[in-house]
């Protein structure tokens, strides 16, 4: 039987290796996992005052919107996971996580976030997590490799921005690939942000954007300023007229597409079939079907693949093209497009 005749099932997007290049880390992190985290603050703290993650966050509930979302973080997950233990906890079952469901490589992005309360910078945030990064690379028996990639919010002032960056440079030899723009796209203004961007690519680092995400992070002004910036690759590009997807194609940036995400959060109209994914797979540029925020949004990689699959009659060569067309925006470099060409290359999945 041919690659095209067998059927793309959730047995073979599981089974499938998979490239995730846009998951956010607090965003990652299971409502299993939050509550654990809780549960044994509350057994060191009874007077804790945090509700159980299983209410705060029921489970099943995935229909967070644009206004709804960004509370979540800053008014209840990053006051549970606020010292060291937790984010190490959380980190590594976010690792779990991705690795379980068969993704072999990782760009796992986070804001640094200093802790106060727990004595913690935002380089100790940082550094935190890289730890766990290398530690889960050189286990040997992790089929998934993982890299870091820093946030910038669209809230920060841009002494905030530059030092997300000297973080970058700092961190770029133990893991950190690129600089990312992220945060409410109802705040700030864009444009703050150039210089801070253009010393990212002077430093060798990688440049991937959210791009209108929102109509309101979609005028003609902002887009063509984040595009004078040269990012390598692009989030959401869900409110794009023509003019701008010339741009993309002509420049070959990557999109990172999140299907559930932009259907769940209602940021864009109608359901899978409407979603933008079906113009952007014809564009010609890498597109990387990705999470965002799999533990806000419930829906894991190898499920995002098998959407795409029947919602735009996929075959198996179709999804090969796709996974070896990501492989050409990773930030990690040479040796890991090379290892990952191999993998598509001799995966015995195709055809089994
Ligand atoms: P963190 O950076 O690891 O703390 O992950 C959570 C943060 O990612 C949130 O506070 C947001 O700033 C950002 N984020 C997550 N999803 C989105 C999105 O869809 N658009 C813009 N920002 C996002
Ligand atoms: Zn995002």
């Amino acid at each position: 039987m041919s690659n095209t005749a067998q059927p793309v099932d959730v047995v073979f997007t599981k089974g499938l290796p998979k490239i995730e290049l846009h998951a956010h880390l607090t965003g990652s992190i299971s409502r299993e996992c939050l509550h654990d985290i809780w549960e044994t603050r509350k057994a060191r703290d009874p007077a804790i005052d945090l509700e159980d993650p299983l209410v705060a966050i029921p489970t099943g509930k995935v229909d967070y919107d644009i206004k709804t979302f960004f509370p979540l973080f800053s008014s209840y997950i990053y006051k549970l996971c606020n010292n060291l233990p937790s984010i190490q906890y959380s980190t590594k079952a976010v690792l779990q996580d991705f690795q379980a469901d068969g993704v072999v490589y990782l760009e796992l992005r986070t804001t640094p976030r200093a802790m106060p309360g727990a004595n913690l910078t935002k380089d100790d945030y940082v550094s935190t997590i890289l730890d766990i990064l290398k530690s889960h690379n050189e286990q040997t028996s992790n089929t998934m490799r993982a890299f870091l990639i820093l946030s910038i919010d669209r809230r920060n002032t841009v002494i905030e921005a530059q030092e997300v960056v000297d973080l970058a440079i700092k961190y770029q030899s133990a893991g950190v690939v690129g600089v990312d723009l992220c945060g409410d796209p109802a705040k700030g203004d864009v444009r703050i942000f150039a210089d801070v961007f253009a010393r990212a690519k002077v430093e060798g680092l990688k440049i991937t954007l959210h791009f209108a995400e929102t109509e309101l992070s979609a005028s003609d002004m902002e887009l063509s300023t984040l595009l004078s910036w040269k990012p390598d690759r692009l989030g959401h590009v869900i409110h794009v007229k023509e003019e701008f997807q010339r741009i993309i194609k002509k420049e070959n940036i990557g999109v990172e597409l999140c299907l559930s995400c932009n259907v769940h959060a209602k940021m864009i109209t109608g359901t899978y079939s409407d979603h933008h994914f079906g113009m952007w797979r014809h564009g010609g540029v890498p597109v990387a079907l990705s999470t965002d925020d799999v533990g806000v949004f419930c829906s894991p990689i190898s499920q995002e693949y098998f959407l795409a699959a029947q919602h735009f009659s996929l075959g198996r060569d179709d999804i090969k093209a796709l996974c070896e067309g990501a492989v050409e925006s990773i930030f990690g470099g040479l040796n890991e497009k090379a290892r990952l060409g191999k993998l598509y290359a001799k995966w015995s999945g195709w055809s089994s």
